[in-house]
């Protein structure tokens, strides 16, 4: 009997050398005339194993890692297709506690199925949320979304349900499903992983957003630099059509949706989804007014839902095992999961997918096991360049919008990025400004001049020049594009400057913190 042996094709995982892995272990096979076959999975999101490959014996996965090519005749050595000892062995993947912890609904097949597999998705709870969905009417798989409590993954928070019934409200001959996957938030890769990871489960959230709307076209934005979750995501969109799940009708019944994938056009502000609608019309990437909204005037002028790809990736999870079990995840009216993502100067980074409620300290002391350098931590930025930087006392705060709101911070994605001790937070406050001076659509100008004009403001405080006036400019600029922008790149700049300057207020003042350190 083959054995199976699974080796990630995600981007992560070969940007640290699975490809080379998979063929090493593929030849060694052959020569040793062993009957395996090498099967191509997602990644688990345990980054720091990666390469990390699994062997599946006697229906359990055992995972070595992080595996070289130069390990491959060891481990075949050590009788690893049996479960051998080796110094990579890791025990069953399941049982290994960063895994173990987690509650994973959205990524539940992530790293498990064969990505392209319509076999392998059906046998791991695939379209069992479609089918239930196609024997609704549309209102009530709105009223369905309503009830899970499920709120946009992809920034603001917006309640997903109530989104579908603007749009299912809205009277129109023709609207549109989009799946926003620009993911330009730094630290990010939870899209990315799902497209190269679990395809159809978007397919599948996408075609029941479309039955809820009577859509009867759906757009998929990728980002350019995603090369790999593109082609993948391309190849799942033409196997769903040619198995006719989607296409002309969606599994049969007289309801046509049609999927394509749009790569975008590598910036920022892309990913805002009224910029990100004029690029997909082949129009430069420029905020909107609003109203009105894209639910209302969207995509060609038609009613729209735009989501993020794991807001609709979490759709299937939800029809599949009722609104009542996504509901009874989370705390206060944060419900159900959120795929955390874990990065920056952090020893064990990865993919973390719990309910809401889990306090950053957890995610970096138990998950993280603190910074890749093993110095102190000094900072975390949560939620996007445009988060807010938390210092020591406040990683108790749970995630949760409201909790994380009242810190004047945000959740965002679910991007939790984390500095050490040698991170100059003034530094990173111009670089905030500097983001948004490079990013800006231009369109209005507290963002476009301000960011400039925060450039410079900030180099003169880190040059201690006439501090103490510019700390008041500094603040009223930062009010004036809170107050003053048009959309939340340059509302929301302010955010990451205004909490370096409370959290870490020792790093703005130059001369005092060259004393400080000239005394140590
Ligand atoms: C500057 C800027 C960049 C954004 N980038 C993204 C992005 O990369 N991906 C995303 O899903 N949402 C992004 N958003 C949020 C979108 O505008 C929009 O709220 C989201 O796609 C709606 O989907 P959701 O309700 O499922 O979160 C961005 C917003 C702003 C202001
Ligand atoms: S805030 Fe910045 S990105 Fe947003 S509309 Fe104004 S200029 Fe454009």
């Amino acid at each position: 009997m083959t054995i199976k042996i699974f080796v990630p094709i995600d981007a992560a995982a070969l940007s640290v050398g699975a490809e080379r892995v998979a063929q090493a272990i593929g030849h060694e096979s052959r020569r040793r005339k062993l009957d395996v076959t090498v099967i191509r999975n997602g990644s688990r999101g345990l980054f720091w194993l990666e390469p990390l490959v699994e062997v599946e014996k006697d229906g359990v996965r055992l995972a070595y890692g992080p595996v070289g090519t130069q390990d491959v005749p060891g481990l075949f050595d050590a009788g690893f297709l049996t479960g051998g000892a080796h110094p990579l062995a890791l025990g069953p993947t399941e049982e290994i506690d960063y895994l173990k912890r987690q509650e994973r609904l959205t990524f539940a097949r992530c790293g498990i199925i064969d990505p392209l597999s319509l076999d392998d998705y059906r046998a791991h709870g695939g379209w069992a949320g479609l089918q239930k969905a196609l024997a609704l009417a549309p209102a009530d798989i709105v009223e369905h979304m309503v009830q899970s409590g499920l709120r946009g993954r992809g920034g603001a928070g917006f309640p997903t349900g109530i989104k579908w019934r603007t749009v299912a409200n809205a009277p129109s001959d023709q609207k549109y499903v989009v799946c926003n996957a620009d993911e330009g938030d730094s630290g990010t890769f939870a899209d990315r992983m799902l497209m190269e990871g679990d395809p159809f489960s978007l397919i599948e959230g996408m075609a029941i957003a479309a039955l809820a709307v009577e859509a009867s076209q759906g757009y998929v934005y990728i980002r350019s630099e995603y090369p790999h979750a593109f082609r993948t995501f391309a190849q799942a969109i033409e196997i769903a059509t040619k198995a006719g799940i989607i296409g002309d009708r969606i599994m049969g019944k007289a309801h046509a949706f049609h999927l394509e994938a749009r790569l975008g056009a590598g910036a920022y502000i892309c990913g805002e989804e009224t910029s990100l609608l004029e690029s997909l019309e082949g129009k430069r990437g420029l905020i909107r007014f609003k109203p009105p909204l894209p639910a209302i005037e969207g995509l060609f002028g038609k009613p729209t839902i735009v989501n993020n790809l794991v807001s609709l990736a979490t759709v299937p999870v939800i029809f599949e095992k009722g609104w009542e079990h996504y509901r009874d995840f989370g705390m206060g009216r944060s419900r159900g999961t959120l795929p955390i993502q874990l990065a920056g100067n952090i020893r064990q980074g990865g993919l973390i997918e719990r309910a809401f409620g889990i306090t950053l300290r957890e995610l970096i002391e138990d998950y993280g096991q603190g910074t890749a350098t093993g110095r102190p931590f000094r900072a975390v930025q949560v939620g996007g360049p445009l988060g807010a930087y938390f210092p020591e006392s406040l990683l108790d705060t749970p995630l949760d919008y409201e909790a994380f709101a009242a810190v004047k911070g945000m959740v965002g994605h679910g991007g939790v990025v984390v500095f050490d001790d040698t991170a100059d937070l003034a530094e990173q406050a111009r670089f905030a400004m500097e983001f948004c001076a490079i990013e800006s659509c231009g369109k209005c100008t507290p963002c476009r001049i301000g960011s400039t004009r925060g450039v410079e403001v900030i180099t003169r405080i880190i040059n201690d020049e006439e501090r103490a006036k510019n700390l008041v400019l500094l603040d009223d600029l930062c009010q004036l594009m809170l107050d003053g922008s048009l959309c939340a790149l340059g509302g929301l700049t302010p955010y990451p400057v205004l909490s370096a300057l409370q959290h870490f207020p020792e790093d703005f003042d130059r001369p005092a913190a060259s004393a400080a350190r000239a005394a140590e």
